[in-house]
């Protein structure tokens, strides 16, 4: 436990707030943005933040403390938050105390210029969280703040995430990245890979199973890459001992690169039933030459070589991937490769971006050829045939019967459930007083009827 701080507060009128003082609890608000390692590292800086003293609110205008955890991927991510933070004025009208802080890739991309903001407060990167609740406490005297030193070493492994209860966890297995994909800051906004113990990993799904958490998806940029600095154990080995530690919880991750999808990964997969089948492999290209562009590091045909080996071990394992349309000198021939590369695949869902140049990238120096309309027109062509091929394959389940584990009410109407399929698909079904089941258990449903996104069901 980090000790409590004295906060002094200089902004109004020179009161000590002292946060052990409970009636005057400072409250945390921290908004989202970006993948799922943005959700998990929230979790990490409310934990760091709990631990000296703050409460956590959903409630941005009771908040003292106000951070944006940002992502920088495309454009448009940074676009949202700098609408987001001409919003955030409104509440520091309000509230003249109120710190606000830009955390995540966007902290780490864009660095003092975000200081430039009369609103921000402090400036903090991924690989800095230890040092958030010291830039708050500054803040709170009027000192503005920056910390975006990026680790070779960090991963925050002995800090415990904030997480409030719930069935799913989300476990970081590994920081950085080091594929350098040409058209990606990742590598830039997270820095170097690096890897958690090992033993520290199984003792955190164990812990999160005893805590009733019911399934747990471990994360990295490229998890296929992790390797235990100490006993030299691989992603396959991590996979096949946490299945074995908590064999009744379901186990996810993400994401793979192709390059390092190995056969003994999808052998531990095949292996255990509570490893679910379901893979997000990103292919970004059909087309060889813009795969080579991009330094995905690995022909088509080495992706469908790996496609063939995951159907052959699990004839029934559910495949998503991303694709970046409009790539620099991409022709219709390109374009054209992509979309077979799709049909002959046949996603279950896929997540389709237009190129977005970015700074510091190879690609940036590529230059941005491909015009707007042309890459809009592209996405579109992808996403209706993907929608169509979801929609194809869903249907194929109707009449089968589906494990689903239970989360919750729908977001669209109260009086439906939703929950989701070992595959990963969303999946609804109806709910009422007499229900006999709870949040967290795993249910089966009989599929009636199918989208390209969602399975509706009955309880059986
Ligand atoms: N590490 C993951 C991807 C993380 S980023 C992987 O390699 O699989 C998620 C997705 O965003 C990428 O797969 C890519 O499709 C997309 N993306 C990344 N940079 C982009 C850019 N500059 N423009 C458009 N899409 C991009
Ligand atoms: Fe970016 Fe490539 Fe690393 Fe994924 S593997 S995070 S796309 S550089
Ligand atoms: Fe975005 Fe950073 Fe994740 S750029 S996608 S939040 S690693």
């Amino acid at each position: 436990m980090l000790e409590l701080p004295i906060i002094q507060d200089t902004k109004s009128d020179s009161t000590i707030r002292n946060v052990n003082d409970l009636s005057h609890q400072p409250k945390l608000y921290v908004e989202t943005y970006g993948c799922q390692m943005n959700v998990n590292d929230t979790e990490i800086v409310q934990g760091v933040m709990n631990d000296c003293g703050y409460a956590m609110t959903d409630k941005p205008e009771q908040a003292d403390v106000i951070l944006l955890n940002t992502c920088a991927i495309r454009d448009n991510a940074e676009k949202k938050i700098h609408e987001r933070l001409n919003h955030l004025k409104y509440y520091k009208k309000r509230n003249k105390d109120l710190v606000v802080g830009i955390l995540g890739c966007m902290a780490e991309r864009l660095r003092e210029t975000l200081l430039e903001k009369e609103l921000v407060d402090l400036v903090v990167g991924p690989d800095e969280y230890r040092t958030v609740p010291e830039l708050v406490s500054k803040a709170y005297s009027g000192e503005r703040g920056i910390a975006v030193k990026l680790s070779r070493v960090e991963t925050y492994d002995d800090i415990l995430p904030f997480r409030t209860e719930g069935i799913s966890a989300w476990v970081s297995i590994m920081r950085g990245c080091d594929k350098f994909c040409t058209y990606c800051v990742v590598p830039f906004t997270r820095g170097r890979e690096r890897s958690r113990a090992f033993a520290s990993i199984v003792d955190e799904a164990k812990s999160l199973f005893d805590q009733g958490f019911k399934e747990i998806t471990l994360l990295g940029q490229n998890v296929n890459s992790y390797r235990d600095e100490q006993s030299g154990h691989n992603f396959a080995e991590l996979l096949d001992a946490c299945a074995k530690a908590v064999p009744d919880m379901r186990i996810r991750y993400t994401t793979s690169h192709p390059q390092d999808m190995s056969d003994q990964l999808i052998e531990a997969m095949a292996m255990h039933d509570n490893i679910c089948k379901y893979i997000h492999l990103p292919v970004q290209s059909g087309s060889n030459r813009i795969l080579s562009l991009m330094n995905r590091t690995h022909p088509v045909e080495h992706y469908y070589e790996r496609i063939d080996m995951i159907k052959k071990l699990m004839p029934h394992c559910a495949l998503s991937t991303d694709i970046i349309t409009g790539f620099p000198t991409e022709t219709e021939d390109d374009h054209e490769a992509t979309m077979e590369l799709m049909r002959r695949v046949r996603y279950d869902g896929a997540y389709m971006f237009k190129y977005s140049p970015r700074e510091r990238t190879k690609a940036w120096k590529m230059g941005d050829d491909i015009p707007d309309e042309v890459k809009v027109r592209r996405l579109n062509e992808i996403i209706n045939q993907q929608n169509a091929i979801a929609r194809e394959i869903n249907q194929t389940l109707i009449g089968s019967i589906e494990k689903i584990l239970v989360e919750g009410p729908s977001k669209k109407n109260p009086m439906e459930w939703q929950g989701r399929t070992d595959s990963n698909k969303v999946t609804i079904f109806p709910q009422n007083e007499q229900s006999p089941y709870v949040i967290g258990d795993i249910i089966s449903v009989k599929i009636e009827k199918a989208s390209s996104a969602t399975l509706f069901g009955s309880l059986i």
